[in-house]
């Protein structure tokens, strides 16, 4: 898997040459490059940001400027123009902010060359509070893409027409929020995402049987039952005896009902949506 991170901070993601990420770049399940979106500003503050049209708080990134970023890092795979889907960007009277400077707004001259679709589209991914929730389901589907890239938004965030108009031109964007909080920017979002992604790729995690049981897994997610080593009694504190008695059978259903148990509690969202066609009598005692 190819995966690009444009960043005005890039060096946030010097970490992913450690660990496991770092390795698997080694044995060559990945390939990472990350990108400072300064780098396609042509002015001398470098700015990638502008006051919001229709007036308000704080600043957001320039259409302009990742344009000519994303147009070069995606120029292979990108299809010809749809233009009957491309937004209509010259009525600008509503608008409330500064008018732009004409060079600013002005689009690149050179456009990028296009060549023939990729099989498997690359996958543009914005981090995004305002965005549907990141969750397991879609670190699954994203683990099997060749290509990933992605966008990190400072400020008050992009451009909305910048993933509006890639998809016009056969990209499969997405926009996400890891949760219910307001961060900085996308960078550590991104860092959630990609660990969450990667750590799905085949051959990346040494056990690979250590992601088939954990919480959010598979049709029916559970929060994981909760995990113990030796000693078997620790400050006073002793692990279940059933998980001594080596009785597999009395095992797997304790940790089951302690599943389905705190599940119930700390998130019974996940116990509305489990479909009771695949639970068992013993679970439904639970
Ligand atoms: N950028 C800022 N906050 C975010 C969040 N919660 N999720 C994704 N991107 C963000």
């Amino acid at each position: 898997m190819r995966i690009d991170i444009v960043s005005v901070f890039p060096e946030y993601f010097d970490v992913l040459n450690l660990s496991l990420f770092g390795k698997a770049q080694a044995k060559g399940l990945l390939e990472v490059h990350t990108h400072n979106l300064r780098d396609w500003t042509h002015d001398v503050h470098h700015s990638v940001d502008d006051t919001p049209v229709g007036g308000g708080a704080g600043m957001v990134m320039k259409p302009v400027v990742w344009s000519e970023c994303l147009d070069e890092l995606l120029g292979a795979d990108l299809r010809e123009p749809d233009t009957a889907d491309e937004p209509d960007t010259s009525d600008t009277s509503d608008t409330g902010g500064e008018p732009d400077t004409a060079d600013e707004s002005a689009e690149p001259t050179e456009a990028p060359e296009i060549t023939e679709t990729a099989a498997k589209r690359p996958v543009l991914i914005f981090p995004n509070p305002s965005a549907p929730l990141f969750t397991q389901r879609d670190a699954t589907e994203l683990s099997h893409a060749d290509r990933l890239l992605f966008g990190c938004g400072r400020y008050e965030g992009y451009d909305a027409r910048i993933p509006e108009y890639y998809r016009t031109r056969g990209v499969d964007v997405r926009e996400y929020s890891i949760g219910d909080y307001v961060l900085n920017g996308g960078e550590v979002a991104t860092s959630v995402m990609l660990e969450a992604i990667t750590r799905l790729i085949p051959g990346f995690m040494g056990n690979a049987e250590s992601i088939v049981e954990e919480s959010y897994t598979g049709d029916n997610a559970l929060l994981e039952h909760r995990q113990y080593t030796k000693p078997a009694e620790w400050r006073g504190i002793r692990v279940p005896d059933v998980l001594l008695s080596g009785d597999h059978g009395k095992v797997d259903r304790f940790r089951r009902d302690e599943a389905l148990t705190r599940t119930n509690e700390i998130r019974p969202d996940l116990i509305e949506a489990l479909d009771c066609r695949k639970l068992d009598k013993a679970d439904r005692k639970t």
